[in-house]
């Protein structure tokens, strides 16, 4: 493509939860797009969505759909990702992709571009962005070990409904409507057990040592980002009956002395994060306060006295946008503004 083109650029999964998140942050980060395809399953093909005032048709997703696509992000499963990503790579395009597929893969940078920006550099036609609660987790300890080198990290997480998709959101709604009116919500089909009224301390299957996968994503994901391979790390991911926006209650442990004020500093100075820690004023975030926000909230800063150098710490952001669709278009911006559309090189040793 030449410089001065604008990309052609194919969303797939365009009709999904994060697929229209995606187009609304598009249209408000002006990102440059000259011909825009919207793609799904063949269910949805027929369907009309509206981007910059215009109506356009989604269409399935097939090689006929993606050929010459110079940009495409995919935001629908595992399965799908694995299809399609290497054949826009092989094709010369850039894939980012929303799902685990390519993650922990040597040659794909893992990137939240206030951390790692420079890693896409090195892409190779796949880029991906993290889990939805680790792209949170990582901008709070990135700027908070510019005081003292981060030793041990520790994390619950309180996640919506939406991280699971639509059609998770809609269950809400149906059991919330059901209880409303004294009837017995009908039996779970997205998540394992009834959401309404309760908390769910399982996200994703069950992997390793009693973990779930979206535990062990949290923590290797967060290594690689961080370039901290050993980092210690154990978290605890739990849904609860919100709509949008994750939280995470972090304990975080560094190598030397870490004083609350450097830290607050730091927080404060992160681009891309916003520090709103007036407790007495009851001023914390929340997911309703922090929603359709493009920034990571951080409240309830305090001294972990369970530890000689520790921090504890609250960190909410909209799932669907820092989360999903905002960082994988920054990482598109990153992409353009290095001229690494289309342009291939090695991967480094992290
Ligand atoms: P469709 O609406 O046609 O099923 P969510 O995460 O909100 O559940 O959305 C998932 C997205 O992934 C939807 O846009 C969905 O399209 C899309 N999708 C699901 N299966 C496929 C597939 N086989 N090929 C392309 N897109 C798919």
């Amino acid at each position: 493509m030449p410089a001065s083109a604008r990309p052609t650029v194919a969303v797939i999964g365009a009709t999904g939860a994060v697929g229209a998140s995606f187009l609304r942050v598009a249209e408000e980060r002006e990102l440059p797009v000259g011909e825009l395809r919207l793609l799904a399953s063949a269910r949805s093909a027929g369907r009309r969505l509206r981007f910059r005032g215009e109506d356009h048709e989604v269409r399935e997703t097939s090689e006929e759909t993606l050929a010459g696509a110079d940009l495409v992000f995919c935001s629908a499963n595992s399965d799908v990702s694995r299809r399609w990503g290497p054949v826009v790579a092989a094709g010369g395009g850039v894939f980012i992709d929303d799902g685990s597929a390519f993650r922990m893969e040597p040659g794909v940078p893992l990137v939240v571009p206030e951390v790692n920006g420079s890693d896409v550099e090195w892409h190779e036609g796949i880029l991906s962005i993290p889990n939805c609660t680790t792209t949170p987790l990582v901008l709070a300890l990135h700027a908070m070990r510019r005081v003292a080198p981060l030793e041990r990290v520790s994390a619950a997480t309180y996640q919506a409904v939406t991280g699971v998709g639509a059609a998770a959101a809609e269950e809400l709604r149906a059991q919330l409507r059901a209880i409303a009116s004294g009837d017995e919500p009908a039996p779970p089909r997205e998540l394992p057990h009834q959401i309404a009224l309760n908390v769910i301390p399982q996200v994703d299957d069950f992997a390793e040592e009693g973990y779930t996968r979206e535990e062990l994503k949290m923590q290797n994901e967060s290594r690689k980002i961080l370039h901290q391979p050993d980092l210690r790390f154990s978290a605890t991911c739990v849904r609860v009956p919100t709509m949008v926006g994750h939280a995470e209650a972090v304990h975080v442990e560094f190598a030397s002395a870490a004083p609350l004020e450097a830290l607050r500093r730091e927080l404060a100075a992160q681009p891309g994060l916003e520090l709103q820690d007036e407790p007495g004023a009851g001023l914390y975030p929340t997911p309703l306060s922090t929603e359709n926000d493009d920034r990571v909230f951080v409240g309830r800063l305090r001294r972990d006295p369970s530890v000689e150098h520790g921090a504890v710490f609250w960190v909410v952001s909209d799932n669907l946008r820092k989360g999903a669709a905002t960082n994988a278009i920054q990482i598109a911006e990153e992409v353009l503004a290095r001229g690494r559309l289309g342009a291939r090189r090695a991967a480094p040793a992290l």
